[in-house]
């Protein structure tokens, strides 16, 4: 999917940085995952009582549901420096050695799509998360000699779309292993209206549900649609979003009521018309789609369209679900007719 992102759901650097200013740096002030913020405030709170670090930490879920934005909070909370890095930019054994040997007392490592580190450098972080050791290779063949490096103490966020493609001795290293769910319309329409509150836009609340209803569950499009509503509310509004401006401009941009856009719709149309439904596999679905690869299908596409109950997904492969004829407002039986 490199040459054809879904627009709506991959962050570009522009929208990194807008999220980075809406960013929460607290627990107290992050909205949502009630569950998993209770577990880490007392996993906080114990690591204070008892002046060590937080046990390292692993976050899956679908993508844009906060999890580089937690593990700031987390770092905040601790009092502690974060250190951001995506699993694939690390290539070399070297590269991971120079950063754990940099680390301060007690910072964050977190690491981006850690299903994606390179089998030599996953096998590196073992003793360092076990017993902060790292073992370095210096010089090659038989004058070859290993040289232990103590570390400093560092908790190691994980985060992956995809908790299942992380090796089980990866996966049993870490202390805390927390699901992010996709957030509700109320907790997306108080995110909605904090983040306009932060941009000083004028919101009314109708105006902050609106858009929190198209957002998929996900902060990030809910951020991403609040800009865009502030564009329009300025240029063809009064400079407030009311519900009326919200409908107005998500219309314009294709967003349909229940936040699908022009992948999803295309998506459903394929597995409804050409695939009559399915069973078919994500792979045949993506090259229908023209899509290079079925990845970001699963990591971005499907979730969602299984949540809302428009995807059965089956070892034999995926299925259209009787919600999802009646959206596209076609005939089950109808669909033999154009099948391809
Ligand atoms: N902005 C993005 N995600 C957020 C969250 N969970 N709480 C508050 N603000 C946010």
């Amino acid at each position: 999917m490199e040459n054809n992102r879904n627009p709506d759901l991959d962050p570009t650097l522009q929208e990194e940085v807008f999220e980075y200013s809406l960013r929460p740096q607290r627990l107290q002030e992050y909205i949502g995952q009630e569950k998993v913020k209770e577990r880490l405030e007392i996993a906080l709170a114990a690591a204070k009582l008892r002046k060590e670090v937080l046990d390292h930490v692993i976050l899956f879920g679908p993508p844009g549901l906060g999890k580089t934005t937690l593990a700031h909070v987390l770092a905040n909370e601790m009092n502690s420096p974060c250190k951001v890095i995506q699993a694939p930019a690390l290539e070399k054994k070297g590269d991971l050695a120079a950063i754990l040997t940099n680390l301060e007392e007690g910072e964050f490592l977190f690491i981006d799509e850690i299903h994606r580190l390179p089998a030599a450098i996953e096998e590196m972080l073992y003793a360092a998360m076990e017993d902060r050791k790292l073992d370095i290779l210096i010089g090659q063949g038989p004058s070859a000699q290993t040289l232990k490096v103590d570390l400093r103490a560092f908790t190691l966020i994980g985060a992956t779309t995809r908790a299942g493609l992380i090796s089980k001795p990866l996966f049993d290293r870490f202390g805390m292993v927390h699901r992010l769910e996709y957030y509700t319309g109320e907790e997306l329409a108080v995110i909605a209206e904090r983040s306009a509150r932060l941009l000083e836009i004028p919101i009314e609340p109708k105006g902050a549900e609106a858009i929190a209803r198209r957002s998929r569950g996900t902060p990030r499009i809910c951020n991403r649609l609040l800009r865009r509503c502030r564009d329009f509310a300025q240029v063809k509004g009064q400079g407030k979003i009311t519900s009326d401006i919200a409908d107005s401009c998500l219309r314009l941009h294709e967003v349909d009521d229940l936040g699908l856009d022009s992948l999803d719709r295309a998506y459903l149309e394929a597995l409804c018309i050409k695939f009559r439904g399915g069973p078919v596999g994500v792979r045949t679905l993506a090259a229908a789609l023209g899509e290079v690869d079925g990845g970001a299908l699963e990591d971005i596409v499907e979730p969602y369209l299984m949540k809302i109950g428009f995807l059965d997904r089956s070892p034999q492969g995926r299925r259209a679900t009787e919600a999802t004829y009646n959206y596209l407002g076609i005939e089950q039986a109808q669909t033999g007719l154009f099948g391809g």
